[in-house]
């Protein structure tokens, strides 16, 4: 049976134009990380249908009913912010080069400049207001003005470290078909690939034909582990305990909002234009502290009918190792006690790390660790 993915809207975006002759063009604004991000994002299609950051309508609506105004489904205000100063000095109807680090990256058709609701999005998107929260926090340090119009991406962003990791939602697709893989399974991570990943990785892909790892590269909060340390020990796991020929690993190179339930559907929608046709939730996904649920992520889909999120989404309970099971399980498929569950949380875990004290091969394979543990003391040493 053929599974193919349609992108989210029905149509890839793709929006690149490095011939676009920017000489008469006078008005600049400076991207940050987040914004670059989103502006490659948009162009090459991995947000179809976002044709553009979002103007007022668009956004009012995705913060208060997570879809576009259209009715479309999309779940995160992907919006370029600048200070009101700079606002001040920008005019609606005119076009901007995107700049980054004096670099013109693309440029924008401004269709408005709006003063957003921003606790209402805190509130909405991220469930809370609190500082403390690392995605509202960035979203009131970004600027308190939205630019919102269609977008041309003109350049693309030069990779300095794991080139040969990034491509285009074209070229997955393509890659996908070549293999002659119908149904495919994505996988969001921000984390090193643990035990308890791997064990859903591997227990969807008995289902389906192959795993797309699609780690996030983006900008993250400072305690999570450096990409390039993950992506070193996401390779040595692959070589030793995958099939070769079932894995495909290609970054995400989307900033991490930690926006838990509407993050994982912004998670899902994105790879299913990368062409994924199944997507992989399991616990807390995206979340961070205690402000979701375990579940949350899972339960924001309910309000959604499947033809309207156009992949299938595949649910895990928390897993762990059960020494007395001995073998990973949740507990929909072990009966043992607490005590006899290895569960480790992430801060222990990057506690032990920085120590040099490597968890149980029950929580982590050991090629795994060696990788985190070197590359967290290199980068600790510099
Ligand atoms: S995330 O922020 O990218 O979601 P993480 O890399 O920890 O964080 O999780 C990747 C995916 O694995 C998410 O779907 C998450 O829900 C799931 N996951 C992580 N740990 C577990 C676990 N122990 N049991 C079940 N699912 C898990």
């Amino acid at each position: 049976m053929m599974t193919k993915s349609i992108p989210h809207g029905g149509e890839l975006v793709q929006l690149f134009n490095p011939d676009y002759n920017i000489a008469s063009i006078e008005a600049e604004i400076e991207l940050d990380q987040t914004a670059l991000s989103d502006l490659e994002l948009i162009g090459t299609g991995a947000y179809s249908p976002l044709r553009g950051f979002l103007t007022q309508k668009d956004y009012n609506s995705v913060v208060k009913n997570i879809r576009l105004a259209d009715g479309t489904v999309w779940s995160l205000p992907i919006t370029l912010p600048v200070t009101e100063e700079k606002a001040a000095a920008l005019q609606e109807g005119e076009t901007a080069l995107l700049v980054h680090d004096g670099i013109p990256y693309g440029v924008i058709d401004i269709e408005e400049i709006y003063q957003p609701d921003q606790q209402a999005e805190a509130q909405e998107v991220y469930r809370t207001t609190e500082l403390a929260h690392p995605g509202v926090k960035k979203m009131f340090d970004r600027g308190s003005v939205y630019v919102g119009g269609p977008i041309t991406l003109i350049r693309r962003i030069e990779r300095k470290q794991f080139a040969e990791f990034y491509f285009d939602p074209a070229e997955t697709r393509a890659i996908f078909e070549e293999k002659g893989w119908n149904k495919v399974v994505g996988f969001q991570t921000r984390n090193p690939v643990h035990r308890a990943h791997e064990y859903i990785q591997k227990t969807a892909l008995e289902t389906v034909d192959g795993l797309l790892l699609n780690p996030l590269v983006g900008e993250t909060k400072s305690d999570d582990i450096p990409a390039d340390v993950r992506m070193e020990s996401y390779q040595v796991l692959l070589k030793e305990y995958y099939p070769k020929d079932r894995v495909k690993l290609a970054v995400f190179p989307a900033a991490m909002r930690y926006a838990g339930p509407r993050e994982a559907i912004f998670h899902a929608l994105v790879r299913k234009n990368y062409g994924c046709t199944h997507f992989i939730v399991g616990r807390d996904h995206a979340g961070v502290g205690s402000y979701y649920g375990t579940y949350d992520a899972q339960r924001i889909f309910d309000q959604f009918t499947e033809e309207e999120i156009g992949l299938t989404l595949l649910f895990f309970e928390h897993s762990f190792y059960c020494e007395k099971c001995g073998a990973m399980a949740s507990a929909k498929t072990c009966p043992h006690d607490k005590e006899h569950h290895v569960i480790l949380s992430g801060t222990k875990v990057r506690e032990m790390l920085r120590a040099g004290e490597v968890p149980p091969a029950t929580f982590s394979r050991k090629e795994v660790i060696e990788v985190l543990i070197r590359g967290l003391r290199e980068k600790e040493t510099v």
